[in-house]
């Protein structure tokens, strides 16, 4: 495992491999990463693991500020994994050259995190447009957890005729239900505990919406999410995974998108 800080001297070490399969994180590994990390080792070539806290994709400074960040321990993590390149890039390497490609960002980052989250798609598409073009990877790794972004990403990479291909990757939950995030450190385990009823409570909801499409009643699912313990509800929306709208009849696939907030740790599922 070789660790670098440093665009160059990465550069210069990856300049000759042609299938870099990476995979792009903020640290504070979790079992979701890992299943990103194992499904990167299965492709031909090496792999490559970023850690970097992406401030311009915060919308509160005080987010930015309590993110977890564990480096020694993801650094163990990752050796263990046996990943072949580490890039802990700093915040000028990052920010400091002008990019080739300009970000697209397509209408779908106004709905669901964009309406409330204000700056955070641009943000994360800013970053990701800049480490495509420092490590020109063969396939990038995104979890369906985040599936807005990782739509996002793959129209900015689509309209800008990047050569890389989006791999992605499943969600991956802990034995309670709830959808492995990093931000789950920052839960007590009363917490915890809600954010399982709420996935299980939201699972019912999908059976029922399954039979009763048109007669869901959103105000009320809401309230009952508090009754749960949320403190609140940013969106609780539901969609046709390919057309991006609400399912009119009950043959669709769909799938509910929810975020909400557990006293100040914002968590997001798509179920
Ligand atoms: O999903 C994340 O962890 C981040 O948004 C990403 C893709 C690493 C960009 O900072």
């Amino acid at each position: 495992m070789k660790i670098f800080k440093s665009k160059h001297k990465l550069q210069k070490e990856i300049l000759n491999i042609k299938n870099i399969s990476f995979v792009p994180t903020m640290g504070g590994l979790h079992k979701g990463h890992i299943s990103l990390i194992k499904k990167s080792k299965t492709f031909k070539g090496k792999n490559l693991v970023s850690i970097f806290v992406n401030p311009k994709q915060f919308n509160r400074k005080k987010d930015f500020t309590t993110y977890p960040r564990n480096l020694k321990k993801d650094l163990a993590l990752l050796k263990r994994l046996k990943v072949d390149f580490i890039y802990l890039p700093t915040h000028k390497d990052i920010f400091s050259f002008r990019p080739r490609n300009k970000i697209f960002i397509d209408k779908f980052s106004k709905k669901l995190c964009g309406k409330s989250r204000k700056g955070h798609f641009e943000g994360v598409l800013n970053v990701v447009n800049r480490f495509l073009e420092i490590i020109n990877p063969k396939y990038i790794f995104l979890g369906v957890k985040d599936f807005q972004q990782l739509y996002l990403i793959n129209k900015h990479i689509l309209k800008r005729k990047i050569n890389t291909k989006i791999v992605p990757c499943k969600i991956i939950r802990e034995k309670n239900g709830v959808v492995c995030s990093t931000r789950n450190n920052n839960l007590n385990k009363n917490q915890f505990n809600t954010a399982s009823n709420v996935y299980s409570y939201l699972r019912n909801i999908k059976k029922l919406i399954k039979r009763e499409l048109y007669n869901i009643d959103i105000i009320n699912i809401k309230k009952n999410l508090i009754k749960l313990g949320v403190k609140n509800v940013d969106y609780i929306e539901f969609f046709n995974l390919n057309t991006l709208k609400k399912p009119k009849n009950k043959k669709e696939k769909f799938k509910i998108f929810v975020a909400y907030y557990l006293n100040n740790v914002r968590l997001i599922d798509n179920i």
